[in-house]
């Protein structure tokens, strides 16, 4: 069966009640409930980690042995080269997924280290950013 981890990076935990006029009023549980449901609906597993410690983060990606892996690094994403390097070094393929459009903030979020070492980056699509790449792995990798 295919299985999809879901990794959400720091301050993540705090959606819903974090600078909604960014990122929403919807909590990450609800994002967790969505999403499983729309696996669930497509026949796949999904596990799901969030960390506010880049370390924690990087161990869940060097255990992780299932199909693939959706990540939004939060601002881990524009300087963390040791997340960066966990990505490089691990089989699974990662998409890297935020909620905002990265690109159409302050200038420090237009640049992803993570980036370049993932399949592909989805970005500024609230939740469905999420969705989209669930999606999309789902049409690469599914058995
Ligand atoms: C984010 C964008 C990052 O710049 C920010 O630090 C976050 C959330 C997003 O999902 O839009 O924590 O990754």
């Amino acid at each position: 069966m295919m299985h999809i981890l879901v990794i959400n990076g720091p301050n993540l935990n705090l959606l819903g009640r974090r600078e909604p006029n960014v990122y929403g009023s919807e909590t990450l549980e609800d994002l967790e409930i969505m999403l499983q449901q729309e696996a669930e609906a497509h026949g796949v597993k999904v596990s799901f980690f969030q960390s506010n410690h880049e370390g924690g983060l990087i161990d869940c990606l060097h255990t992780f042995d299932g199909t693939a892996v959706i990540m939004n690094p939060g601002a881990l994403t524009h300087y963390s080269y040791a997340l960066r390097d966990a990505v490089a070094g691990i089989e699974a393929p990662v998409v890297e997924v935020h909620i905002s459009n990265v690109h159409s903030r302050e200038d420090f979020r237009t640049i992803s280290v993570t980036a370049p070492v993932c399949i592909g980056q989805v970005s500024g699509f609230g939740f469905e950013s999420y969705t989209a790449a669930l999606h999309q792995l789902i049409r690469r990798f599914a058995p």
